[in-house]
């Protein structure tokens, strides 16, 4: 069997050693005699996975009793709807910065609700940094952020500041990144197909007091309300997705929070850090907003048939070499390393030594 080391922006790597126990338990979870797939999300031992899986994320994201923890499905996606619909009730309006394409994307659906205010935009510059606030309205219902954005390659390592306005952060590819006190949010919104487990269940935070402004006859699936209420199992769960998801959360406390982010920082630094150097590739985010998750670089290359085709060069030997899913979005071009937390210091160091050479050969 060979492993990959696969940068993908996600679905993304997983920990070897949680795909093992998943794999250990696929038959039979825990003497039960079934896998987590064929058992009721109404049996006792389900409920140890989905409350385990909460108790876990509560822990580690330090999560108070302030705050709902729930899992939902229709991915982060869905979230960019079902906020406005549920908590741009009160003046009907919201302030947003336009930072990548994901915060484009929220943009458009809570315009279809209400009056969105953008209050920072980086569209100028590819989003290669994030803007400045201006004109944010104290009446606004919330303040939304993409804390990392997965495409371009930005986080919020210093939060804005929003006053008294409700924070509200998707967190997507960027949870569990680096510290992030969520006591600073009014609600968080995570896919989990990056840094929590596989794709089908998304996470979603809310902090108790947001739960008054739902308007009592939306559709039914669509209020956070009946998720709460019924803690995530109004209707099935995405029951196996949230048992890896505890898996991996079982190797996050094991690793220990603090590690993970130190690792975070050293693989983040070891590929910044080479392509700062490089005279082939440069990485065109501003440095005090790179993000420790997604890094996209490009050819340093101006003509761009020239600058395309080392792209594809570099792209297709690094997948002959085992280093693979490096094809930057199609928004932005270049290349783009994902580097979740499941992703070894030793993928990083080997995709370090690959470009190097590969600068070598094709200087
Ligand atoms: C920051 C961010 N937000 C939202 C999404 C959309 O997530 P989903 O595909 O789960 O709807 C993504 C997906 O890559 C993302 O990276």
């Amino acid at each position: 069997m060979t492993r990959v080391y696969n940068f993908s922006a996600g679905p993304s790597v997983l920990p070897e050693s949680v795909l093992h126990k998943a794999a250990a338990e696929m038959l039979d979870y825990q003497g039960t005699g079934m896998s987590v797939m064929e058992m009721s999300h109404r049996s006792k031992p389900y409920e140890g996975i989905i409350y385990g899986a909460e108790a876990l994320l509560r822990e580690i994201l330090g999560i108070s009793d302030d705050y709902h923890v729930l899992f939902l499905q229709g991915g982060a996606s869905l979230q960019f709807y079902m906020l406005p619909l549920n908590f741009m009730t009160l003046n009907k309006k919201a302030d947003f910065t336009l930072t990548g394409n994901w915060p484009a994307r929220a943009i458009e659906q809570a315009q279809t609700l209400g009056t969105v205010n953008i209050v920072g935009s980086s569209k100028d510059k590819n989003y290669w940094y994030l803007p400045e606030i201006k004109g944010a309205d104290k009446d606004a219902d919330y303040f939304h952020i993409c804390y990392n954005n997965t495409t371009e390659g930005t986080q919020y390592h210093q939060l804005p500041d929003v006053g008294d306005v409700p924070l509200i952060g998707d967190i997507s590819s960027g949870i569990l990144s680096e510290p992030l006190d969520v006591n600073k949010f009014a609600v968080l919104y995570a896919g989990a197909q990056k840094n929590l487990g596989p794709a089908g269940v998304t996470l979603a935070i809310i902090r108790k007091d947001m739960m008054e402004r739902i308007p009592a006859n939306l559709p039914t699936m669509l209020s956070y309300r009946t998720h709460v209420e019924a803690r995530s199992m109004y209707n099935t769960p995405t029951c196996y997705p949230i048992y890896v998801m505890k898996l991996v959360l079982e190797w996050i406390k094991e690793t220990g929070r603090e590690n993970l982010f130190k690792r975070n920082a050293e693989k983040a630094a070891l590929l910044y850090d080479c392509l700062d150097s490089s005279a082939m590739f440069y990485n065109p985010v501003e440095k005090s907003v790179r993000s420790l998750m997604n890094v996209p670089f490009l050819p340093r290359e101006t003509d761009k048939t020239k600058a395309d085709a080392i792209t594809d060069k570099f792209v297709k030997e690094a997948a002959a070499a085992g280093l693979v899913s490096l094809a930057g979005h199609r928004t932005t071009g270049g290349m783009r390393a994902s580097i979740y937390n499941a992703m070894p210091v030793e993928g990083v160091k080997a995709l370090v030594a690959f470009m190097k050479d590969f600068e070598a050969k094709n200087a």
